[in-house]
């Protein structure tokens, strides 16, 4: 059986819900080259889609990918992955667009007789598998169900993202498949969902920043620095229909743990009781609810007030006043300032340079608010800034994040 597998050329992008326009447009602006994509569903094939090290002088590589392959990139950002070796022996990169959830960088394609067959290829490859399925969902559901049960309940914050590498594999039809045991994403399809609170929290902004949270101490976890993911999840939850998870050394019940093998918990990464933070854009107040429930005193900024139960809080300062006229010696050292402001990134990279110059700031998380067509040098110039990653979340809508790390006080 094994000689059945076709190895294919390029790599498969799966893009987030309802996003693939977005992902098709920004290949076709910052990646030409992989030239014209073939469609299954959300899961969008770039049989281009490689570049070596060489030609992107400014590369970097995937955490994930590079931990699969063996390779010490110490690295937080996963713009490029690193997915082949060349002929040569030089490695092969590829550039993963911000808006795919996980991709398949080393994708294969076999010929399989029935679902037990299917199930035991993959098993024999690899421990861990997520699933995308465009087709065949029956099918895949019953190869799923053949593969150790995995809990892919939602998730309750803060949870901690593993850092086992996890596979995908789509049904093309019912006797073959697409599958990459390497994938950009240690999330199975890339995806999760919390468990919602629908009753305390002011605004849904509030899922945007316990997920930045959970991402940053992906990228930033240990010392901060990027250069050590260490995180574990224990499931996931995704509404598109197919979509599973699997974990390495998961539990049976497997959700939100937070202790891993060698991992550090997303707790001790994320803002600690008593820490400062500077919320810029705050009302009606999602994040500042969810910086006040970690304990957190903020200083929330906005031209209207918050909900009322964060105005009568003790811990939380409010200025009705213009968060990018505020000058960082004016307020004091923040252990993490934050904005959500809709603004033009311009004014926003501005911002954030005057920021990390005054020197009056730890770690960073920002929304880079999408409007018209997207400036992709700017947005390249937030994700060279050191220390930093520009992520598109699950819970972003046509906006991507910026995340900064920065040194101890
Ligand atoms: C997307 S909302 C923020 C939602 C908030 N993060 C939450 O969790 O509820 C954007 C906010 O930015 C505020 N805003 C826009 N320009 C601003 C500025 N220059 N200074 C301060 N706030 C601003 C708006 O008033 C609006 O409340």
């Amino acid at each position: 059986m094994r000689d059945c597998i076709e190895k294919l050329p390029g790599a498969f992008f799966l893009s987030f819900p309802e996003k693939k326009d977005f992902l098709i447009s920004e290949v076709a602006e910052r990646f030409p080259h992989f030239g014209n994509p073939v469609f299954y569903g959300d899961l969008v094939y770039y049989p281009g889609a490689k570049a070596s090290f060489a030609s992107v002088p400014n590369a970097e590589v995937s955490t994930v990918g590079a931990k699969a392959a063996g390779v010490s990139c110490g690295c937080a950002s996963s713009t490029i992955c690193e997915g082949d070796v060349a002929a040569d022996g030089e490695p092969v990169a590829v550039e993963v667009p911000y808006w795919c959830a996980t991709a398949m960088l080393e994708p294969k394609k076999v010929e399989f007789a029935s679902i037990g067959e299917a199930a035991r290829l993959l098993k024999e490859i690899q421990r861990n598998w997520g699933s995308y399925q465009f087709t065949q969902f029956r099918r895949a559901a019953l190869i799923q169900e053949k593969l150790p049960y995995i809990n892919t309940k939602e998730k309750q914050f803060p949870f901690t993202i593993p850092s086992s590498p996890i596979g995908l594999y789509t049904l093309l039809d019912s006797n073959h498949m697409v599958f990459s045991e390497k994938t950009s994403s240690s999330l199975p399809a890339g995806l999760f969902r919390f468990v919602e609170d629908h009753v305390n929290p002011p605004s849904r902004a509030y899922l945007k920043i316990q997920e930045a949270l959970v991402r940053f101490a992906e990228f930033f976890g240990r010392d901060g620095s990027g250069t050590e993911s260490s995180a574990k999840i224990g499931g996931t939850a995704d509404a598109r229909a197919g979509v599973v998870a699997r974990e390495a050394g998961g539990t049976a019940d497997g959700c939100n743990s937070l202790a891993g093998r060698g991992t550090e918990r997303a707790d001790s990464v994320i803002p600690k009781e008593g820490e400062r933070c500077f919320d810029a854009g705050a009302c009606p107040g999602g994040w500042t609810w969810v910086l006040r429930k970690l304990g957190c005193n903020v200083l929330a900024v906005d031209r209207a007030p918050l909900a009322d139960s964060l105005m009568n809080d003790p811990c939380v300062s409010f200025m009705t006043h213009d968060a990018f006229t505020l000058k960082p010696q004016d307020l004091g050292f923040f252990d993490w300032v934050f904005s959500d402001v809709i603004c033009y990134p311009e004014r926003l990279y501005d911002w954030v340079l005057m920021w990390l110059e005054s020197g009056m700031c730890r770690n960073m998380i920002c929304t880079i608010k999408m409007q018209g067509a997207t400036d992709w040098s700017l947005v390249k110039k937030f994700a060279d800034i050191p220390n930093s990653k520009v992520v598109h979340l699950c819970y972003n809508k046509h906006e991507l994040t910026w995340l900064h790390s920065g040194v101890a006080k």
